[in-house]
């Protein structure tokens, strides 16, 4: 399969700033989409000079307000620029479906300039989608475009067949929007002639990113069909951190892989694209870490026992349809930060206490439980706090006097697992009745802020304090080990960037 290129769409409002901009990208990119329709109208007659401006080849393209675009003169005036345009050394010129003129075609062609067909569909992937891309072409030569937007997981999964249907063939073929970014990176491997980005903040089409994030953090040249995947599915999923721990650590250890996000609206749907695309591992985040339980073939130890899952892995085996075992990474990665921290080999005998005691607490306690630590869990609503601690055999209290009283017997660690101090919260703090000694280690697991009022006046009493985003990297530290057999490779270096 022939290797992807990256087009730059270019949406500023005069030739000048956009020309800017290239040069900006010029060692991210191998071509421009000139989006005619952005520029202020006195840039207009000029268009035909702006090819030789730069030396990369160049889509010009005049997009409808139908389409998406921002041109609304009409058709007759499009035409006018779009004839005067291709006077100047375009190599392509975007053309949508509709648009019908055949002499106008033959003119283009005759000046050695390619027709890109386009259609877009922003309300999602049609059913009759492979047709309608082998029907797009109105003449030999032309290179078909389709760009639509998945509204859901089960659309991507319909989205990703058409890429099988015509693979026989040269398209533009691109998934918009935030179930569709992964096709915008698996180019290479789906097979699309091109991938479309912009510059940040300045995005031309719903789920474009900047050529540096491209090229630099997927790795955009380096992906083929070869190229493992492997991502995180969640909803929301794409303001997460996990690819940028996961992609810059591949390549670090030189493996031919790629880290996603993956907007995941049905996780049966998605254990089809999971299929499809052969995806080695993912993580999983809110709100799919319960239902994810039931599409496991294997569950460890710390997934029965947490009843969520945030990692799971495929099996090494040709079996089909793929088997999947899930580990819960979270206590893990927590216990692994704590332990480093304390630079100790286990937690025997330290006693502890845990605030909180929803989700996080349960996969935090079963961890420190596991090490051998003895935990008090202190929370609000009393009976949660009994229901966890009859589950690990702890003991509990309210977030009262009485816990107070009894968290002086448990503070050689204290975990503070709540929402309180997180933001819009960040003025609140979850035990103000609690005086620190200095003795203890607190670990708090909000990581936004980074240093919560709890950790403030715990650091100020002269205690050991844990940030929160050490609990993030070290449940992603332990999945990377899953996924790939190997130890994180730079762990001061991913710190420092989160
Ligand atoms: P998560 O999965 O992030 O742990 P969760 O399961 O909703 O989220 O649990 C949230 C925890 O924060 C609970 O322990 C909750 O206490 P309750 O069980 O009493 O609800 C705690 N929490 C949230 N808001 C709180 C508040 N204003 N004061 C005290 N505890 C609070």
């Amino acid at each position: 399969m022939k290797k992807s290129l990256i087009c730059l769409a270019v949406t500023e409002t005069t030739l000048g700033k956009n020309l800017n901009t290239i040069l900006k990208y010029r060692n991210s990119i191998d071509m421009v989409e000139l989006r005619a329709d952005f520029l202020d109208k006195a840039e207009l007659p000029f268009l035909h000079k702006f090819p030789r401006m730069t030396d990369l080849p160049i889509i010009l393209t005049i997009r409808k307000k139908t389409d998406g675009g921002k041109f609304v003169s009409d058709e007759r005036q499009r035409r006018q620029l779009l004839g005067n345009g291709i006077q100047g050394n375009y190599s392509y010129i975007d053309l949508e479906e509709d648009f019908t003129d055949n002499d106008f075609s033959k003119r283009i062609k005759k000046k050695g300039v390619k027709i890109i067909r386009s259609f877009h569909d922003f309300s999602g992937v049609p059913h009759d989608l492979s047709r309608r891309i082998k029907a797009l072409a109105k003449s030999p030569g032309e290179l078909p475009k389709a760009a639509v937007m998945p509204q859901s997981t089960s659309e991507v999964y319909r989205l990703l067949q058409c890429y099988k249907e015509c693979d026989h063939m040269d398209k533009i073929l691109l998934g918009m929007g935030t179930f569709g970014f992964p096709t915008r990176i698996l180019c290479s491997s789906l097979g699309s002639y091109l991938t479309y980005c912009s510059a940040p903040g300045a995005s031309a089409a719903p789920g474009h990113i900047d050529p540096v994030t491209l090229t630099d953090l997927y790795r955009f040249r380096e992906i083929s069909p070869k190229t493992f995947v492997y991502g995180i599915i969640g909803n929301p999923v794409m303001h997460t951190f996990s690819p940028c721990i996961h992609n810059p650590g591949f390549a670090r250890i030189g493996l031919d892989a790629v880290y996603l996000p993956f907007h995941v609206d049905s996780i049966k749907d998605f254990m089809e694209v999971a299929e499809f695309l052969d995806i080695r591992g993912f993580s999983v985040t809110i709100p799919h870490k319960e239902n994810i339980i039931q599409f496991l073939d294997k569950k460890d130890q710390s997934v029965t026992q947490v009843a969520a899952c945030n990692t799971v892995v495929k099996e090494e085996s040709t079996h089909k349809p793929a088997r999947y075992c899930g580990v819960n990474t979270d206590g893990i990665g927590f216990v692994e930060a704590l332990k480093e921290r304390l630079n100790k080999t286990s937690l025997d005998g330290l006693k502890v206490t845990t605030i909180g005691a929803g989700g996080a607490a349960k996969a935090i306690v079963f961890a420190l439980v596991s090490e051998g630590a003895e935990v008090l869990i202190i929370n609000r609503t009393v009976h949660r706090a009994e229901k966890l601690a009859d589950s690990f055999h702890c003991a509990w209290a309210g977030l009262d006097d009485d816990g107070l009283l009894k968290m002086q017997d448990y503070s050689d660690i204290i975990v503070q697992t709540t929402s309180l101090g997180m933001e819009p919260n960040s003025n609140m703090d979850p035990v103000p009745g609690y005086t620190f000694k200095g003795h203890e280690t607190v670990y708090d697991i909000v990581y936004k802020p980074e240093m919560t009022l709890l950790l403030k006046r715990a650091q100020k009493a002269g205690c050991s304090i844990i940030l929160g985003k050490e609990m993030l990297l070290g449940q992603a530290f332990v999945q990377f080990r899953l996924f790939t057999g190997k130890e994180y490779p730079d762990k001061a270096g991913v710190r420092i960037l989160l």
